[in-house]
C-alpha cells in the first residue's frame, strides 16, 4: 500500500511569521503537534520536517517534541551538515532524507549530488545507518544518482518530482519517463522509492505508475488545502487521491 509522509515545515512557518521572536509564549500557535496528530488522524503514514540550518520554520524543539509525542514515524529532512547530523544522532528519528541545502533557496532546489559527494554523504549514511536510522537521498531521476545512491548504503531513494510538477504538455511526459526508469532501476537495486516535491492530488495520477513507489512526501499542496478545508479533511483528500490511483492524471 503506497504510504504518504506529510511535511508541516509550513504550518511553523506561520507560527514563525508572528512567534520567532517570542517562542513558548502562552498564545504561541500553531501548534506543530495538534498539526502533527491531525495528520496521523486522518490516516497519515509518517511526519516529516526539515530541520534548515537557517531554522526558518522548523526549531530543534520541534524536533525534539515530535520525536517525544508522535505516535507514526518521525522523518527528519536535512542537509549534510555537521551540526544537523550531530542532532539526528541525538534525536533518533525513524528515517532520514538527506538534502542539498542553499541557504538562499526557498524550497529545496536540487536533487543531491550523490555521484559528486559519495565519500562525504557515504560517511554520513554510515554514521545514521549506525543508529538505527533508516535513510533516504532525494535525488533528481537520473541514472548515476541511483546507483551511486545503492552504493553508498542508502536504503531509500527520494525521487525529486519538482521538475514533473513544474512542466506540461511533451517536457513533463518526459520527465515522467525519466521518474519511471529511475523508480525501475531503483528497485532492481534493492532501495525502497519514493517521491516528492509539488506533488498535488491533480498531478499525482501519473506518478502513482513509479515502479516499486512506496512512500510519497508532500507538504505545500496539504498546508495550502488545509487553510480552506482544514487540515484534518485537507491530508485524507489526499489519501483519497493516492487510493482512486488514476493513471491518466491530469
Ligand atoms: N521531499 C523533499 C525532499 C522536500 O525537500 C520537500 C520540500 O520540503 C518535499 C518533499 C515536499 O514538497 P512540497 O512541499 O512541494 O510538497
Amino acid at each position: 500500500m503506497l504510504k504518504l509522509g506529510v511535511n508541516i515545515d509550513h504550518v511553523v512557518t506561520l507560527r514563525q511569521a508572528r512567534y520567532a521572536r517570542t517562542p513558548g509564549v502562552v498564545q504561541e500557535e500553531p501548534s506543530v503537534l495538534a498539526a502533527a496528530r491531525e495528520c496521523e488522524m486522518a490516516g497519515a503514514h509518517s511526519i516529516t520536517v526539515h530541520l534548515r540550518e537557517d531554522r526558518r520554520h522548523i526549531q530543534d524543539r520541534d524536533v525534539a517534541l515530535l520525536r517525544k509525542e508522535l505516535g507514526i514515524p518521525l522523518n527528519l529532512e536535512m542537509g549534510n551538515a555537521p551540526e544537523i547530523v550531530e542532532i539526528a544522532c541525538r534525536t533518533l528519528p525513524d528515517y532520514v532524507c538527506l538534502v542539498p541545502e542553499k541557504r538562499e533557496e526557498v524550497t529545496t532546489e536540487g536533487g543531491l549530488d550523490v555521484a559528486g559527494m559519495q565519500e562525504s554523504i557515504g560517511a554520513t549514511v554510515r554514521r545514521l545507518r549506525g543508529h538505527g536510522i533508516k535513510v533516504s537521498l532525494f535525488i533528481d531521476p537520473e541514472r548515476e544518482q541511483v546507483a551511486a545512491a545503492a552504493a553508498v548504503g542508502a536504503e531509500m531513494i527520494e525521487l525529486h518530482t519538482g521538475a514533473y510538477a513544474n512542466l506540461d504538455g511533451e517536457a513533463r511526459d518526459e520527465e515522467l519517463g525519466r521518474l519511471l526508469e529511475a523508480g525501475a532501476q531503483g528497485l532492481e537495486l534493492g532501495l525502497q522509492i519514493n517521491a516528492g516535491h509539488g506533488i498535488t492530488t491533480g498531478n499525482l495520477g501519473p506518478l502513482l505508475g513509479i515502479p516499486g513507489l512506496a512512500e510519497l512526501n508532500i507538504g505545500h499542496h496539504i498546508v495550502s488545502r488545509a487553510v480552506f478545508i482544514g487540515l484534518r479533511a485537507a491530508v485524507a483528500e489526499m489519501l483519497a487521491a493516492m487510493a482512486a490511483g488514476n493513471p491518466d492524471g491530469n
